[in-house]
């Protein structure tokens, strides 16, 4: 066994992986794990440098043999695909079952603490997906992560997954949202933090890891909509008629409801960040001036 963490990432080249490979690449320089990248026929990997070792994996029926040549000796797979890959994920379980090296697969989940009465709504099937991978871990023996986090801030600001319009100068306030707390993970911090909680892999087995770096009350909101446009913030209504319709539709309006809900009945489930250090946090006012420089 190596003395430092062997870990290899799939799903390095999307919003969540991207962020977490930054950091892994600079762990990898420093010497801290050995990163093997794993990729599909087809993907990227023109950011990935030389030193990095780079395996094919094949994601049918037919890739098991390399599947199993893809992840020997890895002793953490940490998954970041988006939607289109969570399925799929299933192979990689195959190929991990029974490795004498791996010590946890980190699926690609980084969404909130969804119970099983959330997951009913329609719109939110593609989430269910995840509880589906989980499950085969657990009949093939194959230890697993689960990583859960806020909204991510690119989620709320951009596409007001919140109710959050910060040019508009208006925040959407649905049942008690106005003093409970949004969970927020920004995306820099969820690199900075993931890759962190990589160099010790025994710590992750078996365990759920609350990772999320702001909780500001849709008071904060209209405080900071107000000093960032410098006129009093408008407080507009979620009404439940709309949510109820919003939690039938596609996945991007079920899930925004679904995030209005947990808010508005401050229902986040666990909490306990664990301790991230050497991450340097900003307020929740700063956060929101940088998205409004850029939406
Ligand atoms: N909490 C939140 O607010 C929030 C918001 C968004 C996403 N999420 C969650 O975060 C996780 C990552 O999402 P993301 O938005 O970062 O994803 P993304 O940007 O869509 O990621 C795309 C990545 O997935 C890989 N991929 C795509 N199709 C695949 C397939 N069929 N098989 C294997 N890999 C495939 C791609 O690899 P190639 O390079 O090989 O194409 C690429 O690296 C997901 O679990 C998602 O549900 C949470």
């Amino acid at each position: 066994m190596s003395s430092v963490p062997v870990i290899g990432h799939i799903g390095y080249s999307g919003l969540v992986g991207k962020s977490i490979l930054t950091n892994l690449l600079e762990h990898h320089k420093a010497g801290k794990v050995r990163l093997v990248v794993l990729y599909r026929e087809g993907s990227d990997l023109s950011q990935i440098p030389d030193d990095v070792e780079k395996r094919l994996v094949q994601l049918d029926d037919s890739g098991a043999e390399q599947n199993k040549k893809a992840v020997e000796g890895l002793e953490v797979l940490l998954s970041t695909v988006g939607a289109a890959g969570l399925k799929a994920q299933t192979y990689l379980i195959d190929a991990l079952e029974g490795s004498k090296a791996l010590k946890t697969f980190v699926h690609s989940d980084f969404g909130t603490n969804w119970s099983a009465k959330e997951l009913e709504a329609p719109g939110l099937a593609v989430i269910k997906v995840k509880e589906h991978v989980v499950e085969h871990a657990e009949k093939k023996g194959v230890p697993i992560t689960n990583i859960r986090v806020g909204a991510f801030d690119v989620y709320v600001f951009k596409f007001q997954a919140g109710g959050t319009d910060i040019k508009g100068n208006k925040q959407q306030i649905f049942r008690n949202s106005l003093k409970n707390p949004l969970r927020i993970t920004s995306i820099p911090y969820l690199g900075y933090a993931t890759a962190q909680l990589l160099l010790k892999p025994q710590q992750l087995v078996n365990q759920t890891i609350q990772l999320y770096d702001f909780s500001p009350t849709g008071q904060d909101f209209v405080d900071a909509l107000t000093k960032i446009n410098g006129s009093q913030a408008v407080i507009t209504h979620y009404s439940e008629e709309q949510y109820q319709a919003d939690l039938k539709a596609g996945p991007g309006q079920a899930i925004g409801a679904a995030i209005k809900a947990k808010w508005g009945d401050d229902n986040w489930g666990p909490d306990g960040v664990p301790d991230i250090e050497g991450w340097k946090s900003k307020s929740f006012e700063e956060l929101a001036k940088e998205w409004a420089a850029q939406v």
